[in-house]
């Protein structure tokens, strides 16, 4: 794994540093104590421990996911991420629910200095995100645990429709660094949530993010991004399925609800991008 990643990893029981060893015919990551987490042959490192609640996006969803974003449908997000990153210089760049990493990577790309690592509870999602990019390290982990990160270890932050944890990525924040918090607009896929059904965004989105950052980041700026798409009923069908739909909509009925849609299918995504700064210690 890269050595810059991993010197600001730390061990999730005891929080010690971590060094990489070889495990007779396997690698791990290990702290002075002995605690031992193993980097899978697909690339990630398993920095859970204990029950996780929530075993994050299926293998499905995130296909679905890597699927629509190489379609470039969803590049207004990572020109947004680029946009806002490209002024300053980082060591390394922490993705917090990275998903399969595309916008980790695209971030990187207009970074050439920086490492990056993608953070995801997802055992799938890591899987390709350790492939993404060639700086980009991929580990498992919970956003709502303290994070297998040193304090003040990351110079840049993203968060692109994932859960958030102001206190834990204050903590991981270096002084002067900047967290990017991508959110749905409330018309988000607006089209599809009234021809399907499908989750509406919560209204109170924008206070809900507001409330998780209160007292650990001031926000500088939001930018709201629109584009409308034009799809195919097979690509709505795949960005119905990388999304939380997935798990509460009968799939019968919203393949039906699909195959009389009227082809090209106008779709608008509305994202809210915010540009938050660590609040000054009180
Ligand atoms: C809607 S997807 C967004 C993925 C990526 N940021 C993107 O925009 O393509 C949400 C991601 O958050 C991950 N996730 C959900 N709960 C999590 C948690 N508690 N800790 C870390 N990741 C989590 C999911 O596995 C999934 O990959
Ligand atoms: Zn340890």
């Amino acid at each position: 794994m890269d050595p810059r990643v991993v010197a600001r990893l730390r061990c999730p029981v005891c929080h010690d540093s971590l060094t990489e060893v070889d495990t007779g015919g396997s690698r791990a990551l290990r702290c002075p104590r002995r605690h031992s987490f193993d980097i899978a042959r697909q690339g990630y490192v398993n920095l859970l421990t204990g029950r996780v609640a929530h075993s994050g996006d299926t293998a499905g969803m995130i296909a679905a996911r890597a699927d629509f974003l190489s379609g470039g449908h969803f590049d207004i997000v990572s020109t947004a991420l680029t946009e806002a990153a490209s002024a300053d210089a980082y060591p390394l760049v922490v993705d917090a629910g990275a998903g399969t990493g595309r916008h980790l990577s695209s971030v990187l790309e207009v970074a050439p200095e920086a490492v990056g690592l993608a953070l995801d509870v997802s055992k799938s999602a890591s899987r390709r995100a350790a492939r993404a990019h060639p700086r980009v390290t991929a580990a498992l982990a919970d956003t709502w645990r303290r994070l297998p990160l040193a304090d003040a270890s990351a110079a840049l932050l993203l968060n692109v429709f994932a859960p958030r944890n102001g206190a834990e990525f204050r903590r991981v924040l270096a002084p002067g660094g900047r967290l990017l918090v991508v959110t749905p607009a409330t018309d988000h896929l607006t089209e599809l949530v009234t021809a399907l059904g499908l989750l509406r965004v919560d209204p109170t989105k924008a206070d809900r993010v507001a409330a998780s950052m209160a007292g650990h980041f001031t926000e500088e700026s939001t930018t709201v991004h629109r584009q409308v798409l034009a799809l195919s009923r097979a690509e709505v069908a795949t960005l119905v399925g990388m999304g939380p739909s997935a798990w509460h909509t009968d799939p019968v009925g919203l393949a039906a609800r699909i195959g009389v849609l009227a082809e090209p299918v106008r779709v608008t995504v509305a994202v809210r991008l915010g540009t938050y700064r660590p609040a000054s210690p009180v």
